[in-house]
């Protein structure tokens, strides 16, 4: 049997980056001399092993037959007979399709090479079409190699346009879509991953609520980009420069959805976007089965984020509600992450990158005078239940409007 190193890890190493994963192929092995060797099987229908130590993967070179819609719907063929080039062929970029031995003697059938040095990501051959999520994978290794000047090839957006137009994406399991989505959204440039999606037409399949952002005016005097889908790849772009959590980054993707339902007749303006926009927030989120706390950050951004811009004129109550909202006092982390959020969409406006966000400090401020107020005495005098509650509001309230005082002062 002869053993390659394949994917990622050649094509990061000729990149001059990292290698953290490195995948394995193996040509002229049959599962019995895999087993024998002690490399334990991924799974019962799968030529993919572990290796007994290291624990990388270990394929047998296959081709691969589609058989039925969607994940699940593959079948495999491994036998030793498949070649080298038989099994690169049927991968997904040719930058992803080269294979290196144990003396770093590169095969390289179908040019990733070269495509590496013209910086374009091109699909192998028309096997791509065998699994639709490639059209996420592309989006993301843009977003991923764009700061080097990566482009996608014309040939293979317009493969993955065909692919977008066919009704395959619908039937991608949403825990692999999330896979790829959350993995482009913590890349350095993940707003090129939404604007490759957008110009493939897989947006409007996987998202319609983001796409349908593009085109909806703002008033250009809070948003010179004027245009609401722009706006959203600033804040997303912003959201990776201060190098945010995932669910800064997601409640950012999501945050304005309200604004494409405003009827045209009210443009630039959107009255109650922030409320009407929940429903879109929670079928994206459950589309894609996001993680809770992704899940529930989205909604509260979206709910909560003109809130946060308009802090230092809200009302102690107003501020109040907020604060209880978030339950600050034992979600500390929930709130920075919303007020994070609150800051990129204030940055993400064509010209006020830099500008400061002093709702920032503000919020921080009240959400730590809200906690001094202390339980232990309201207990003493008696309060218990419900009324312990009310008691517990009043105080924060006071403290509340302390602070606004003392701020304003
Ligand atoms: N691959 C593919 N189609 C897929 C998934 C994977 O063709 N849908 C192939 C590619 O050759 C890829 C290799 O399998 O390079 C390994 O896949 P994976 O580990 O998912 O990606 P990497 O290329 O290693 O990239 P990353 O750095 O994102 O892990």
């Amino acid at each position: 049997m002869q053993i390659y190193k394949v994917g990622g890890a050649v094509r990061d190493r000729l990149l001059g980056k990292p290698v953290t994963d490195i995948d394995w192929v193996v040509v002229g092995a049959t599962t019995e001399e895999m087993l024998a060797k002690g490399f334990r099987p991924v799974g019962a229908d799968f030529p993919v092993f572990l290796h007994p130590k290291s624990g990388e993967e270990f394929a047998l070179a296959r081709t691969e037959r589609k058989s039925g819609r969607g994940y699940g719907g593959f079948t495999f063929h491994a036998s030793p007979e498949v070649t080298l080039e038989e099994d690169l062929i049927r991968r997904d970029l040719t930058i992803n399709a080269m294979a290196e031995d144990d003396q770093q003697n590169l095969t390289d059938p179908y040019h990733g090479q070269r495509d590496l040095e013209a910086r374009l990501l091109r699909h192998v051959s028309p096997a791509f079409a065998e699994d639709p999520l490639r059209v996420m994978r592309v989006a993301r290794f843009a977003a991923r190699y764009s700061s080097l000047g990566f482009t996608v090839a014309p040939e293979t957006m317009d493969l993955m346009r065909q692919l977008s137009e066919s009704g395959e994406l619908e039937a991608l399991t949403a825990e692999r879509s999330w896979k790829e989505i959350s993995r482009a959204l913590m890349e350095d440039q993940p707003q090129v991953f939404i604007e490759v999606l957008r110009e493939c037409g897989a947006l409007k399949v996987l998202m319609p609520e983001v796409d349908a952002l593009f085109g909806v005016p703002q008033p250009e005097a809070h948003h010179p980009e004027i245009d609401t889908g722009v706006h959203t790849l600033s804040v997303l772009e912003q959201a990776a420069k201060h190098k945010q959590p995932l669910t800064v980054r997601w409640a950012c993707l999501l945050h304005d959805l309200g604004k494409g339902l405003t009827p045209e007749e009210e443009w630039p303006r959107h009255i109650a976007h922030e409320h009407k926009g929940l429903k879109l927030i929670k079928a994206v989120n459950e589309r894609f089965k996001a993680p809770k706390d992704c899940q529930e950050l989205a909604l509260l951004v979206g709910k909560y984020h003109t809130h946060g811009h308009r802090a230092l004129e809200l009302k102690p109550s107003t501020l109040l509600e907020l604060l209880q909202s978030f339950d600050v006092y034992r979600r500390p982390q929930r709130f920075e992450e919303f007020i994070a959020a609150c800051e990129m969409d204030a940055r993400g406006r064509k010209g006020l990158e830099q500008r400061s966000y002093p709702q920032a400090d503000y919020l921080r401020g009240a959400a730590n005078a809200a906690r001094t107020v202390a339980v232990q005495p309201l207990l003493e005098k008696g309060f218990k239940g419900p009324e312990l509650g009310e008691a517990i509001k009043r105080e924060r309230l006071k403290a509340l409007k302390a602070y606004k005082e003392a701020a304003s002062a």
